[in-house]
């Protein structure tokens, strides 16, 4: 196993690798990221996702030349890693200089990779579902760009983490947003379920996939608000996301949802999900 890092261009040892002090990364969290997996089919979505980190960067005007040789060099760093179930980080921040609120024009960015085990959610967690408690959302209103100023997620995932939950469903202005790293689906008379792809979620690729996967398995599909009312009413509910895969949800707020056991819909998309993310 090579614990290789990818920095600026180069691969390197971790401690060999030396991060600016004033990388706004750093100083501001002024920067984008993406998380893939790779079992044996290899690093799942990969165009999809060095596509959304294009778009994200984009949107903060953040100006990176070569995602094709970045994608051949997270490919290289994969391979190299020998892990079987990997988890690859990338993230890309603005550039390095000196600590000022306005960025100059120009500044080239850094960009790292890493990649790491994949250990996968317990099988437990899939077989009886998990519980997840509701926050306000907190965060601010360009959710659809995956920026690495993750205060509110992590304070989130921290308050359900201290309260034995596995995920924290957001709620803003009375409808519910993401999970603070998943998002959020429910099943209402066999209609799959899940908020509209506007600026106050991410869309994430798994979600995308699972609609698919829903529509192609012959389930009728909907993206609209969803109350917590509505929420806590459904028949079933699940989330969704690189790391969280199809997770069914028990109990939310100790209220049970459903039977209070993962549902056949969940299950089936989570079957098809799984049969995609290691054959393709
Ligand atoms: N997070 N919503 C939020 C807020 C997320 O952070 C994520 C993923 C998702 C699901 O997106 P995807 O299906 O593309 O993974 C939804 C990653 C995994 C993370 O922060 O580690």
């Amino acid at each position: 196993m090579s614990n290789l890092i990818y920095y600026n261009g180069q691969f390197k040892e971790k401690g060999e690798v030396y991060i600016d002090p004033e990388d706004r990364g750093y100083l501001f969290a002024d920067g984008v990221y993406e998380v893939i997996v790779a079992e044996e089919g290899g690093l799942f979505k990969l165009e999809e996702h060095f596509a959304r980190l294009e778009r994200s960067a984009l949107g903060l005007d953040i100006l990176l030349d070569d995602y094709k040789g970045l994608q051949e060099a997270a490919v290289k760093l994969l391979e190299g890693s020998g892990y079987p179930k990997a988890k690859l980080y990338i993230q890309v921040t603005r550039g390095t200089e000196t600590r000022n609120h306005a960025y100059s024009d120009g500044l080239k960015p850094n960009v790292l990779m890493m990649v790491s085990r994949l250990a996968g959610n317990p099988a437990e967690y899939f077989q009886k579902g998990v519980k997840v408690i509701t926050v306000p959302d907190e965060r601010w209103s360009r959710c659809h760009i995956k920026a690495i100023s993750l205060l509110p997620n992590v304070l989130a995932k921290t308050k359900a983490k201290r309260e034995g939950a596995f995920e924290a469903i957001q709620i803003r202005d009375g409808f519910v947003t993401d999970g603070s790293s998943s998002n959020v689906f429910l099943v209402e008379d066999e209609i799959v379920i899940t908020p509209p792809a506007t600026n106050y979620i991410l869309n994430g690729i798994t979600r995308v996939v699972v609609l698919e996967l829903a529509a192609k398995l012959g389930y009728l599909t909907r993206e609209e608000s969803i109350s917590p009312d509505r929420l806590f009413a459904a028949d079933q509910v699940f989330l969704t996301g690189t790391t969280t895969e199809v997770m069914p949800v028990c109990a939310i707020d100790g209220k049970k949802i459903g039977s209070g056991q993962p549902g056949r819909i969940t299950m089936e998309l989570y079957n098809a999900y799984r049969e995609l993310l290691t054959r393709q």
